[in-house]
C-alpha cells in the first residue's frame, strides 16, 4: 500500500517535469548598462567609464549628497515602522512633489491653481523607468491613440518600455549628427506630419542622449503645433536641475504647459520624473508620474485606475527613497543645502566639459557643439567604429551612439581621454 503511494507520487512529479520551454535565444546586453558590465571586466588601470548617466566626483567615485545623508540620519532617529506605503505612495510625498514641480515651491500661479482645483494626480513610482512604464500602460488602457512619437535619437530604453506596454512608438526628427546640432526645421516638419491625437514624448531638459534642448521660442512653436494637432504631451524629466544648476529654472516647459491648461488651450498632459540623478537616489528607485486632468472628478477616476494598474504590477513602491525626498522637501534648511549641492554637482560637470573641450584638437574636428550641450552627457558625434576603437584600444567605455557621460571625466583622466579621442579621430581621417 505504502509502496504504491510512493510510486504514484513519483509518476506525478515526472509528468509535471514534462513541461517544455520554448527556445530561449540569448538576448543582447543592454545598450547602456551593458557598458558598465564590460568596463568592470577590464583590468586596464587607465580605464574610463563614460557609459551610464550616474554622477561621479572628481576622484571617480559615486557620491551620496550630504543633504541626503542628513535626511537619512533624521529618518533613522525618527522612524518607528516600515509599513507598506499606499499603492500610489503617501499623500505627503504626492503633495510635496506636486508643490516642488508644479508650483516651483510657490512660484507658478498656474500650477498652484491646478493643484488647488484638484487637477493633478500624482503617484510615486519606481523611479523614472517605472513612471514611464506605468504611464505607457495607462495610455494603452485609456487613451484614444496607441501612437507615440519620440525624438530621434532618444534614451535607449524608451522604445522598449513603450513597446512592452503595447504602444506604437515612432520617431520625430530632432538631431542631426552630420552638423552636430538640432535639426529644427525637420523637427517641425515631422511633428506636423503625424496623426492628430498622437502622444508626443518631450524631454523637459538635458535631452538624453544629445544634451541639446529647445530654446524658449522653439518650445513655443512646438507647443503651438501640439495645440493645433491636438497631440498629447508626455514629458520625461530625469535631469531636472542639470541644465542650469537650479531645478526651478529647468522646468520652463512645465510652466508653459500649466499655462496652456489653465488658459484652456490643452486639456491634459503627463509628466514622468525621477529623483535618481538630482538627489542621487539611483538605487532607491524614487520618482513619480503626474497626470494633469480636466476636473477634480476626473482626477478621482484616474487615481483609482492608477491604483488598479499598479497593484498587480508591483503592489506599492519602496519607502526609503520617498521618505528621503519628503524629509528634504519639508525642511527648509535641508532643501537649501540640497539645492546648493546640486548646483555644485552641475558646476563640476560644466568645468569638466570646458576642460575636455580645451584639450580636444579643434583643428581636426569641430568641437563647438560640446559647449551648447547641457546635462550629464556630451553627444560627441563620434561614429560607432570610433567608439569601439576607443574601447578596444584605450579602455574608454561609452555607448555606441557616441554619447559620453562626462561625470566619468576628472582631473586625473582628462588628458588621457582627450589624447585618446584626438588619436582615434586622426587615425580615421
Ligand atoms: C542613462 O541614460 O544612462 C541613465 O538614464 C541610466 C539608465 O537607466 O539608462
Amino acid at each position: 500500500m505504502l509502496r504504491r503511494n510512493i510510486k504514484s507520487t513519483r509518476s506525478f512529479s515526472i509528468t509535471a517535469s514534462l513541461g517544455k520551454w520554448t527556445e530561449i535565444p540569448l538576448a543582447p546586453p543592454d545598450k547602456i548598462l551593458g557598458i558598465s558590465e564590460a568596463y568592470n571586466k577590464d583590468s586596464n588601470n587607465k580605464k574610463i567609464n563614460l557609459g551610464v548617466g550616474a554622477y561621479r566626483d572628481n576622484f571617480g567615485k559615486p557620491i551620496i549628497f550630504p543633504s541626503v545623508k542628513k535626511a537619512e540620519v533624521l529618518l533613522l532617529e525618527k522612524e518607528t515602522e516600515k509599513e507598506y506605503t499606499p499603492i500610489i505612495g503617501s499623500k505627503n510625498f504626492q503633495n510635496l512633489v506636486k508643490n516642488f514641480i508644479f508650483n516651483n515651491s510657490g512660484k507658478d500661479p498656474n500650477g498652484e491653481k491646478l493643484i488647488n482645483e484638484g487637477r493633478i494626480v500624482t503617484s510615486q513610482t519606481i523611479s523614472g523607468t517605472g513612471s514611464l512604464r506605468v504611464i505607457a500602460d495607462f495610455f494603452n488602457r485609456f487613451y484614444s491613440s496607441k501612437k507615440i512619437i519620440v525624438p530621434k535619437p532618444t534614451w535607449a530604453n524608451h522604445i522598449a518600455v513603450l513597446k512592452d506596454a503595447g504602444l506604437e512608438p515612432s520617431f520625430y526628427e530632432y538631431y542631426n549628427t552630420s552638423i552636430n546640432g538640432l535639426d529644427y526645421e525637420k523637427l517641425i516638419e515631422s511633428i506636423k506630419s503625424v496623426d492628430n491625437e498622437t502622444i508626443i514624448l518631450l524631454h523637459a531638459c538635458c535631452h538624453n542622449p544629445t544634451g541639446m534642448d529647445l530654446t524658449n521660442e522653439q518650445w513655443d512653436e512646438v507647443l503651438n503645433i501640439i495645440i493645433e494637432k491636438n497631440l498629447y504631451p508626455m514629458v520625461d524629466m530625469a535631469y531636472q536641475g542639470f541644465s542650469s544648476g537650479d531645478p526651478y529654472k529647468d522646468i520652463e516647459v512645465i510652466r508653459k504647459l500649466n499655462k496652456l491648461v489653465v488658459d484652456g488651450k490643452i486639456k491634459s498632459y503627463s509628466l514622468c520624473q525621477s529623483f535618481a540623478k538630482n538627489m542621487g537616489l539611483y538605487g532607491e528607485r524614487t520618482g513619480s508620474i503626474s497626470i494633469i486632468t480636466e476636473s477634480a472628478e476626473q482626477s478621482q477616476s484616474i487615481e483609482s485606475q492608477l491604483k488598479k494598474l499598479i497593484r498587480p504590477m508591483y503592489s506599492s513602491p519602496p519607502i526609503h527613497g520617498s521618505k528621503i525626498v519628503e524629509t528634504i522637501f519639508s525642511n527648509e534648511e535641508l532643501l537649501n543645502q540640497w539645492l546648493t549641492e546640486l548646483n555644485e554637482v552641475v558646476g563640476r560637470l560644466n568645468t569638466v566639459r570646458t576642460k575636455l573641450f580645451e584639450k580636444l584638437d579643434g583643428s581636426i574636428y569641430n568641437w563647438d557643439h560640446l559647449n551648447k550641450q547641457r546635462g550629464m552627457f556630451i553627444y560627441t558625434g563620434l561614429s560607432q567604429e570610433q567608439v569601439i576603437k576607443l574601447r578596444n584600444e584605450y579602455s574608454v567605455y561609452a555607448t555606441e551612439d557616441g554619447r559620453f557621460s562626462i561625470s566619468g571625466v576628472n582631473d586625473d583622466n582628462v588628458d588621457y581621454l582627450a589624447d585618446a579621442m584626438n588619436k582615434v579621430i586622426k587615425e580615421s581621417k
